[in-house]
């Protein structure tokens, strides 16, 4: 048995993880990150791709924004569509502010590269990992490899480790709270290789379901396709990927997507998760090992940054000048903004989506929904400063 010490033992090497190991190296922290996949599949795992403000300016001023900011796709809005006719949510008018799209293995890849360049510790492929002594000043984390043992010695843990991670499991019977939501479909999304034909996000209301038009570079689009939760992938061959789309997102205006060779397909399961509180003695979970929301608010990942923010935060106010407060009230802070995302992730897809056998009465409702929201600016207003990120607490 192999023995390490370190100050933060951080399970997980998604954004979470990361930036974490990351935001706390700038502070004099030390850290160990233990994941269990490998570096090119952390690397490459197709994910989320849009970015608030606020995550990008904490990359920046975490001096890890320079290729984001030369390749990040800025987005001044989105357009939502509905009857065939797109309408734009201006969210620079409207707010101030912008997203960017930019993809999240590519934040990651630029994370890893960083921890690597500052000699950090972060184990890829490390073996089977579990955690003890969470209530005692001394948690370790014990990972096997084939049977080789290494103790690592922590002060503190940070389960980073992804909804189906084992950190969240090490809180005992009773001490979590669980609030969840799961939707009656899924979404199919494909990766291709064709430019762009339009310069921003369309969120398609479809009577066959909703699609989504979105994209990742100058030469790649990412497009999605309400489905069935269960849909078999392989009955969908890319004619019938490309016909679906066609249909969805095809506008009275003559627009519609630029086809070009399918690279990835997959579906996405659609799910509202928040266990509370984020900390059980010393472990502190944040980002995915939390919480999940549907896709349709590119919540996910700024979520999981704002987590980290107020981890690093807090864990440097206590290595700093031994304020333990911050640590303290973790949870109830994150817990705030997850919420807000919650609501508005929820909000997002109950707008857009086709809801099987559901009440006329809700049917109409939900298009007055959308004719309200592209025709009144206080709407459109609430849902632009939802989309580019509320304002990170002090
Ligand atoms: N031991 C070690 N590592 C683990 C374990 C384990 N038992 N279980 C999971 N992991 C690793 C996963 O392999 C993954 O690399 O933890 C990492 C968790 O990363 P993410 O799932 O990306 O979660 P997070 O960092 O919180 O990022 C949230 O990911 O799912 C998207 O949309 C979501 O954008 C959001 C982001
Ligand atoms: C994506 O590009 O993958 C994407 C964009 C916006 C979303 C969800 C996913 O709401």
């Amino acid at each position: 048995m192999a023995r390490f010490e370190t100050q933060v033992g951080i399970v997980g090497a998604g954004p979470a993880g990361l930036m974490l190991s990351h935001l706390l190296h700038l502070k004099g922290i030390h850290s160990i990150v233990l994941e269990a996949k490998s570096r090119a599949y952390c690397e490459e795992r197709v994910r989320a791709g849009v970015l608030e403000h606020t995550s990008v300016q904490m990359l920046r001023e975490a001096g890890v924004g320079e290729r984001l900011e030369r390749e990040g796709l800025r987005h001044e809005g989105i357009e939502l569509g509905l009857h065939g006719v797109r309408h734009r949510i201006p969210f620079v008018e409207l707010t101030g502010k912008w997203v960017t799209v930019y993809g999240q293995q590519e934040v990651v890849k630029d994370l890893i590269a960083q921890r690597l360049a500052d000699g950090g510790d972060v184990r890829f492929e490390c073996g089977e990992v579990s955690l003890e002594g969470i209530t005692t000043e001394r948690p370790r984390i014990l990972v096997n490899r084939e049977g080789h043992i290494d103790e690592i010695c922590c002060e503190y843990i940070a389960g980073c480790d992804g909804f189906h991670g084992i950190c969240r499991g090490v809180f005992p019977e009773g001490a979590l709270s669980i609030f969840e939501r799961s939707y009656p479909f899924a979404w199919l999304g494909i990766l291709a290789e064709a430019a762009p034909s339009r310069e921003e996000l369309v969120y398609m209301h479809h009577p066959r379901g909703f699609a989504l038009y979105s994209m990742r570079s100058p030469r790649i689009t990412r497009l999605y396709l309400q489905c069935a939760p269960d849909e078999d992938i392989a009955q969908w061959s890319d004619d019938r990927i490309w016909s679906e789309l066609q249909t969805r997102l095809s506008c009275a205006d003559g627009w519609g997507p630029t086809e070009g060779r399918v690279l990835q397909k997959g579906v996405t399961g659609m799910r509202s998760f928040v266990a509370e509180p984020l900390q059980f003695g010393r472990l502190f979970l944040a980002g995915d090992a939390a919480h999940i929301v549907p896709p349709t608010g590119a919540k996910g990942m700024n979520l999981a940054f704002a987590d980290v923010h107020h981890l690093a935060e807090a864990l440097g106010a206590f290595y700093g000048d031994g304020n333990g407060d911050k640590l303290e009230s973790y949870s109830e802070t994150c817990l705030r903004r997850i919420w807000k995302a919650q609501r508005f992730s929820w909000w997002m897809t109950s707008l857009l989506h086709r809801f099987e056998n559901e009440p006329p009465f809700d049917r109409k409702r939900q298009l007055a929904e959308l004719e309200y929201v592209m025709t009144s600016r206080a709407a459109a207003t609430s849902l632009a400063e939802n989309y580019v990120g509320l304002p990170l607490e002090a």
